[in-house]
């Protein structure tokens, strides 16, 4: 059962709520009016306007040249599409280097429909992250594998299998929570390291690359439905739609089987 009803919007202490009760949470990308529409009368509990629009919309190699501009755009369409689901929107790359350009950016994310707004890292990230909460602005976390450090990274790489990076991470996980976000995405480690950090967080973690010991789990929409984006595909991908007979079909697939515990399965994690 999704966490919300069939009327009312999901809420941000309903993730903490679904957590308590060992509901697993659902997400998923979306970036237009009618998969939102869909989404939404799937159950889904959380739409993702994600900064993977850089590279399953525009068709660029990596999500670095989507613009704010693109992010407020694509969540107003989410938005008309999605009534229920709880939306949030990705701070593309190069804008949230200080608090205040942050929040400039969260506002209009915030305008235009989303109810929460999701950074990737921690370091400098942390005050940041403060001052949105401080200023009535839901934050998701996200660290692991994060996309905007792909340059660093040297490609899109599982991150946290040496220990040292390990710990590094499970300090970020505390250290994010501490200041204040509310959901914490975890992206690409291994799938002992994300179920240890599940067991540690104080807010409620999802998934994605990350095994099944999180709390809720996040798929790219195109990756659902097996569309070509001209990328590799990772192996914590799954096309639902052979399983779902249907666009619908797959999305309810998907939310059954994370709902369930039967995706990801051990095929999709890392070790
Ligand atoms: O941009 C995105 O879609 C994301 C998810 C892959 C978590 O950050």
């Amino acid at each position: 059962m999704s966490v919300h009803s069939e009327t009312k919007a999901v809420s941000v202490p309903q993730l903490a709520q679904a957590r308590a009760e060992g509901r697993k949470l659902v997400m998923l990308t979306c970036y237009d009016a009618s998969f939102a529409r869909v989404i939404d009368a799937a159950g889904i509990d959380l739409i993702l306007i994600g900064d993977s629009l850089g590279m399953v919309v525009q068709g660029h190699d990596s999500t670095l040249p989507v613009q704010v501009e693109d992010v407020v755009y694509h969540t107003a369409a989410v938005a008309r599409g999605a009534r229920r689901a709880l939306k949030i929107a990705d701070f593309p790359f190069g804008s949230d280097p200080a608090p205040a350009q942050a929040h400039a950016a969260a506002v209009r994310f915030i305008q235009a429909g989303a109810a929460m707004v999701k950074l990737e890292g921690a370091g400098h990230k942390l005050e940041t992250i403060r001052y949105l909460v401080e200023r009535e602005i839901p934050v998701c976390a996200h660290l692991g594998l994060t996309p905007q450090s792909v340059l660093r990274m040297g490609g899109f790489k599982v991150q946290g299998r040496e220990q040292s990076a390990a710990e590094q991470l499970r300090a970020s996980a505390l250290a994010v929570a501490e200041a204040g976000a509310s959901l914490l995405v975890l992206e690409g480690v291994p799938a002992a390291l994300a179920s240890a950090i599940t067991a540690a967080s104080p807010i409620p973690t999802i998934g994605i690359g990350a095994g099944p010991g999180c709390d809720g789990q996040v798929l790219v929409l195109h990756d659902l439905l097996g569309i070509d984006t001209g990328h590799r595909k990772p192996k914590f991908v799954k096309d639902f739609l052979a399983e779902g007979g249907s666009i619908a079909g797959a999305i309810h697939a998907y939310a059954a089987a994370v709902r369930a515990g039967t995706f990801p399965g051990p095929e999709h994690a890392y070790s």
